[in-house]
């Protein structure tokens, strides 16, 4: 069957996936597969743009991600999965593509600035290029659409324009791909914060039941709020936000508030009717990704798979850029 266009979307290997990841990217993407033909691609040179000095972590940091994407949903037999650094046109189309992108633009794109002040890093040549190495990622496989995050706006627009330009140049050749933006709202972390594994502020699907009901107990709730009987604020409150992703009941979602507003129910009641339904939503996941990690081998043959099903369609690509840049081939 034709599909009606191609997607190409990823995730840097950074550590398994969280709740956040699940309901803001996963599901949709696994949604996508049924309309679209679809790459999924484990963005491993992207991870070394910021981590380059715990070479121990990648290898066990792609198997953690793949498992978790799979048991979300994504189908490694109706999509293709990618290992970024087993493709090597990710690269050489990055070094052409450099060449049409100042350094100006690159040093005003806003994660570039926000990864620098945030993680103190020295500006490096690869933290530069990050978005020419998406555009590489994006452009290689002529991707039409790609579901992103609203961080993700910029790199998308940059891609654009790098199209833009090898075509305006070189003659027709990439489509201008248009971003899919996920409908879900973004999902706070337990603190409030944005959830981020490294502010310890996040669910990760393959916590035990145990751990997600701890966290859950101990979430950020309405800080103005001292006694149960006090009326409660359900705005801006990450236990209602979770309920309303999670809780399968929207009556009792609509009860509880009314209630907390009223000061008719404690935080213990709507946490632990919220840890029970996270449980219940991501028990089968964690069946799944736990089977899964069970047979590493397996799940790299998989990965392998897809990373050689996806080769030859980078490898004509580089070399119709290559010809139209006027290098011999
Ligand atoms: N930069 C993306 C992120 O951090 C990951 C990524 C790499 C990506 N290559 C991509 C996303 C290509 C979409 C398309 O989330």
């Amino acid at each position: 069957m034709e599909k009606p266009g191609r997607i190409l979307t990823g995730h840097r290997p950074t550590g398994p996936r969280h709740i956040g990841h699940l309901v803001g990217t996963l599901e949709t993407w696994a949604a996508l597969q049924d309309q679209y033909e679809c790459f999924f691609l484990i963005a491993d040179l992207h991870v070394l743009t910021t981590d380059f000095e715990h070479p121990q972590n990648i290898q066990g940091n792609i198997l953690d991600v793949l498992a978790d994407w799979i048991a979300s949903g994504i189908d490694p037999d109706r999509s293709t999965l990618i290992l970024q650094s087993a493709v090597t046109a990710h690269s050489q189309l990055t070094t052409l593509l450099g060449m049409l992108v100042s350094v100006a633009r690159l040093s005003r794109v806003p994660t570039y600035k926000e990864q620098l002040q945030q993680l103190g890093l020295t500006p490096s040549l690869g933290l530069l290029a990050y978005p020419v190495l998406q555009a590489a990622d994006i452009l290689l496989y002529k991707a039409d659409r790609v579901p992103v995050g609203e961080d993700q706006l910029p790199h998308l627009e940059l891609t654009r324009e790098i199209a833009r330009r090898f075509n305006q140049l070189y003659g027709e050749t990439f489509p201008e791909p248009q971003e899919i933006l996920s409908s879900t709202p973004r999902l706070p972390g337990t603190d409030n914060r944005t959830m981020h594994t490294s502010y310890g502020n996040a669910i990760a699907l393959r916590d035990t039941p145990e751990v997600t009901y701890h966290k859950v107990m101990s979430m950020y709730t309405d800080p103005s709020r001292i006694h149960a009987n006090d009326p409660g604020h359900v705005e801006g409150n990450p236990v209602f936000a979770y309920h309303e992703v999670f809780n399968p009941d929207p009556e009792q979602v609509t009860e509880f508030k009314e209630r907390y507003r009223q000061g008719k129910i404690g935080d213990v009641e709507v946490k632990r009717r919220l840890a029970e339904v996270l449980n219940e939503r991501l028990s089968p996941i964690r069946k799944r990704r736990a089977e899964l990690l069970k047979d590493p081998e397996t799940l790299r043959e998989l990965l392998k798979a897809g990373t050689d099903r996806a080769r030859p369609l980078a490898e004509a690509t580089l070399a119709e850029v290559e010809k139209k840049i006027g290098l011999l081939r």
